[in-house]
């Protein structure tokens, strides 16, 4: 179905493309006897199915998070065949993001920019979208942000604050620290930071607790982090974020700042799966984002982290 619709959201600009493909899900979700017949479409055999954190996902590709930042769609989502919905950033208060233009496709990179800087409508909005039933299927996963006017030495409190909230409502909880577009948020995978970080959060965990790192940290910077992220037994990593690194691109939009995706970080994203495979002796899971982009790319990915510790997931706006 993607390749039919491409064409014409191609023709849109890239934030309404992404936002006409969520109001869309939200119909789906919305209408009992269409989200069956989606669902229909959509079901995935249930042989890949893993129990990760004591959680049962029904295959191992799911939704980063950033397409559904505002738990709008998850419903119509779910009928699509992930085995995870990761919701969010989420950030504590509203906020409107970086001004436009945010969002940029690198056509002939398969490639995206964006410096959105978490743009939302605030954690009691989503909160009460995720309230009410929850229909059979996939595991959902919200990843936590701060509000871009905190303070870094405040951030523990937004996500002390975001983990209360989240704990009933989400199946597993994210704190990002590695989005490009908060400035100084990236800071905090810093060993001090990290480490008063993680033990802070401590006493509010009820819910498995991931950590999503960003592909720029240099590989001794992963191997402290990941020293911290195992003494303060986090659940799992994500690797990777966006990266500000830019790899020979052909596109003009190049040298937008911002985060870059898609088929340029698989390589950089691979890398750095199998850097924590190996240091964390395979007893991390991970989950590979990045540049995943087709059946092989899942593969290679997996290949790099061990089958069954690593799954899959992407986003396309
Ligand atoms: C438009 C856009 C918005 C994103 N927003 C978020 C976000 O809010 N939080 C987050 O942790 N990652 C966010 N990401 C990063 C993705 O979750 C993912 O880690 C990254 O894009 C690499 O995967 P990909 O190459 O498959 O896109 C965003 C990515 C894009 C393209």
């Amino acid at each position: 179905m993607y390749s039919r619709l491409r064409p014409w959201l191609f023709r849109l600009d890239p934030e309404r493309a992404h936002a006409a493909t969520l109001r869309l899900l939200q119909l789906v979700g919305a209408l009992p006897p269409l989200a069956a017949f989606v669902s229909r479409l959509y079901k995935m055999p249930p042989q890949n199915a893993v129990n990760l954190f004591g959680l049962p996902f029904s295959n191992h590709l799911g939704l980063a998070a950033g397409y559904d930042k505002d738990g709008l769609a998850w419903r119509g989502l779910a009928c699509l065949g992930f085995g995870h919905i990761e919701i969010g950033t989420v950030t504590p208060q509203p906020q409107r993001g970086n001004p436009k233009p945010r969002l940029f496709r690198l056509v002939e990179d398969e490639a995206l920019i964006n410096r959105m800087g978490f743009p939302g409508r605030g954690a009691e909005f989503v909160a009460r979208r995720l309230q009410g039933p929850r229909i059979e299927g996939p595991v959902i996963g919200v990843n936590l942000g701060i509000n871009k006017d905190t303070p870094l030495e405040e951030a523990a409190k937004d996500y002390q604050a975001l983990i209360t909230r989240f704990n009933p409502l989400a199946d597993y909880l994210v704190i990002n620290v590695s989005s490009p577009n908060t400035p100084g948020l990236r800071q905090l995978q810093g060993a001090g930071a990290l480490n008063g970080l993680l033990k802070s959060l401590a006493p509010y965990r009820q819910k498995p607790l991931l950590i999503k790192l960003s592909p720029d940290l240099s590989e001794e910077q992963l191997d402290q982090a990941l020293d911290i992220i195992v003494n303060n037994k986090i659940d799992g990593v994500i690797a990777a974020n966006t990266t500000v690194d830019r790899p020979r691109l052909l596109s003009h939009h190049a040298s937008e700042s911002g985060g870059l995706s898609g088929a340029p970080l698989s390589a950089l994203s691979r890398k750095m799966i199998g850097r924590i495979y190996t240091q964390a002796q395979g007893m991390l899971p991970i989950v590979a984002a990045g540049g995943i982009m087709s059946r092989l790319d899942a593969e290679a990915a997996m290949n790099a982290g061990a089958r069954g510790r690593v799954w899959c997931r992407f986003i396309q706006v």
